[in-house]
């Protein structure tokens, strides 16, 4: 077998590709390694001459009827590991033996390639090792899917053998990323003074807007813990305590349908601050997330300082809250131009209090009625009643299939409005204001997407400030709080709050993203009586309110300092930051869009005993 050596061979630094912080030049650590001297990634012609001990993942095999070139793997790196059969025949035996992901560790020399076979894409090209001796750590099946590459494999597959998964090189990356990015955002906050606090993870049921997981006590038959959907009522009750800066890498819970950028469970920075207005966190944010951003990636942040929108000025040009600013292309308002038009379907909307907006698609005068059909699904998917398009040839000719109902001077002027060069189409949807700005933002999004637009190398951020406080909820018949009854409205609208109330502004804001909701946060209420009033504008009595947040309103009587917060979503912030587009491909185990746990088969069946204790079934 293979002797350990229990040191390092002569002064090679430990390089690992992944270093990201730590400089592990200065390590002590890797002096009392004993199943290996140096790590898959950091041989370079520098350590030319020097023994060496490996230990890896078998990465590739070539058998070259004579010599064995195995290729030898770990979070490092990979390096070209040499068996000749004559000078090394047991260690050339089990060279022989392996198969792909065995767990092997060899003992060798590391020396300079021939000239002509240096590999300039792998960091070790430069250098082979030839093995002396080799031992096998552990065997392993085939795998069912190739672990040494990145190719595409069915999402299921990888997610039932996710600790697989997890050894190919793109998760390897993700996951060092993650880490990266948390530790630069733990280090940043320690240096400006904020604390650490951890809070529980069984909590009173609180109200964050989403369904809660609710965990049965066994000592108190009837009752219920809540799995916390954000530590929001916490962090405020720690600056009643006086930590004027607080921030956790915080897990939270939310029984809600999963999408790409949502899981059951995820992770958030979550921070407040005591005696801060809007400017304090926004700053604070964005320079954290500026710094972060240029640390451990290489990509360009778009605009600095991030660009400032607010609700209604995004909801006016992009069609939504969560804008991808990395290009232009923003949506055109057509209503005034065509309020008289002869075309029912163009003034019969704007009658009845509806808009009639569009996009322009540049090019987009080429595409065929079938190409022109998948556009219009779009936009259907989302509730439009249908896509009208209006085209400029490459001559400069405007036409439409609804030509006939449009005036000359009309079709000219939407061309006109829109800025439609040669070649364009310009796609115009008539309906509710809600239903147009839905269905033009994903247009646009898809005309971004088909153009290139939308380039992962660039970052644009931006805040979305001043969203309305209160929006109507059609099924109940009341308003519902857009963050949560604790976020503070705008001073200039308090005056408003009871004759205007849907008009009246929060002091909320979001940092979006390439199109992706990154954080939200707001400065919250502290005056008792503006939340009482808004307590009573959400239909929730005194009593009510006691019984819920009881422990809230309470604390607040002992000396509550301005205060407000963000919580940005670790699991979105590490996604953009990957050039990811679903937030499981940062996540080390999460769980399906239908909300299983592949690898563990989770949620799963318990034993009556269980739901007997928790009171949930009768004894038998
Ligand atoms: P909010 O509900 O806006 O605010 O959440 C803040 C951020 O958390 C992330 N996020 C999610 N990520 C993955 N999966 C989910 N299901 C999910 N839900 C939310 C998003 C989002 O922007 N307590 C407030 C913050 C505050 O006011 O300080 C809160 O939780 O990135």
């Amino acid at each position: 077998g293979v002797a350990p050596t229990g040191k390092r061979g002569a002064a090679a630094p430990h390089t690992p590709i992944f270093s990201g912080f730590l400089n592990c030049e200065d390590s002590e650590h890797w002096r009392f390694l004993v199943l290996r001297t140096h790590t898959c990634g950091e041989l370079r012609a520098k350590n030319v001459g020097e023994e060496v001990t490996l230990a890896g993942w078998v990465n590739r095999r070539r058998d070259h009827g004579g010599l064995i070139f195995v290729d030898l793997r770990d979070r490092y790196g990979v390096s070209q590991v040499v068996f000749n059969p004559s000078a090394a025949p047991d260690a050339h035996a089990v060279a022989n033996d392996v198969g792909q992901e065995w767990v092997l560790q060899i003992q060798g020399t590391v020396e300079r390639r021939p000239e002509g076979q240096e590999n300039p894409d792998m960091a070790t090209g430069d250098i082979d090792v030839i093995a002396d001796d080799a031992r096998v750590l552990s065997p392993s099946k085939t795998p069912p899917f190739m672990l040494n590459k990145d190719g595409h494999v069915d999402e299921s597959l990888r997610l039932r053998y996710r600790y697989l998964d997890l050894r190919r090189p793109r998760m390897q990356r993700n996951m060092v990323l993650r880490h990266q990015i948390v530790q630069f955002i733990r280090r940043y906050l320690d240096d400006v003074d904020f604390v650490d606090i951890e809070t529980p993870i069984l909590i009173k049921s609180t109200p964050e807007g989403a369904r809660d997981f609710l965990v049965p006590s066994r000592v108190h038959p009837g009752k219920f813990y809540a799995l916390p959907q954000s530590p929001q009522q916490l962090k405020q009750l720690l600056m009643v305590s006086g930590f004027d800066r607080y921030y956790q890498i915080a897990r939270c819970f939310r029984d809600e349908d999963l999408r790409a950028d949502r899981q059951l469970e995820f992770t958030q920075l979550d921070l407040e601050m005591a005696f801060v207005e809007e400017d304090d966190i926004l700053n604070l944010t964005e320079s954290l997330f500026i710094k972060l951003t240029e640390t451990v990636t290489d990509k360009k942040i778009q605009q600095k300082p991030f660009p400032r929108l607010t609700y209604q000025e995004s909801i006016a040009r992009y069609g939504n809250d969560k804008p991808d600013l990395r290009f232009g292309l923003e949506l055109v308002d057509l209503t005034e131009r065509v309020t008289n038009s002869e075309f029912r379907v163009f003034s019969g909307t704007v009658a009845s209090g509806g808009q009639v907006k569009a996009v322009r698609y540049p090019g987009g005068a080429s595409l065929s009625r079938s190409q022109v059909d998948e556009l219009e699904e779009i936009v259907k998917d989302r509730g439009a009643a249908g896509l009208v398009t209006v085209t400029r040839d490459s001559a400069g000719g405007i036409d439409s299939p609804v030509a006939k109902f449009l005036s000359e001077t009309e079709l000219a002027g939407i061309a006109a409005a829109a800025e439609a060069e040669p070649g364009d189409l310009v796609a115009i949807v008539a309906g509710d204001p809600k239903t147009v700005a839905e269905s033009l933002a994903r247009l646009r999004l898809e005309v971004g997407e088909r153009l290139g637009l939308r380039d992962d190398v660039v970052v644009a951020f931006a805040w979305i400030i001043e969203p309305p406080l209160f929006l109507w909820n059609e099924d109940e018949d009341r308003w519902d709080s857009v963050h949560h009854p604790f976020t503070a409205p705008k001073p200039a609208d308090v005056p408003f709050l009871e004759q205007d109330t849907g008009a009246v502004r929060a002091r909320a804001y979001d940092v979006v993203a390439n199109g992706w909701e990154i954080g939200g946060g707001s400065i919250r209420i502290h005056e008792r009586e503006i939340q009482e009033k808004v307590f009573k504008l959400l239909g929730i009595t005194m009593a009510d309110a006691r019984l819920q947040f009881g422990h809230m309103l309470e604390a607040f009587e002992y000396g509550a300092p301005p205060h407000g917060g963000i919580a940005p979503g670790i699991d979105r912030l590490v996604m953009l930051l990957a050039g990811e587009h679903n937030i499981r491909e940062v996540i080390a185990f999460p769980k399906t869009q239908s909300a299983v746990d592949l690898m563990t088969q989770s949620p799963s069946e318990v034993s009556e005993q269980q739901l007997h204790e928790l009171h949930l079934a009768p004894a038998h």
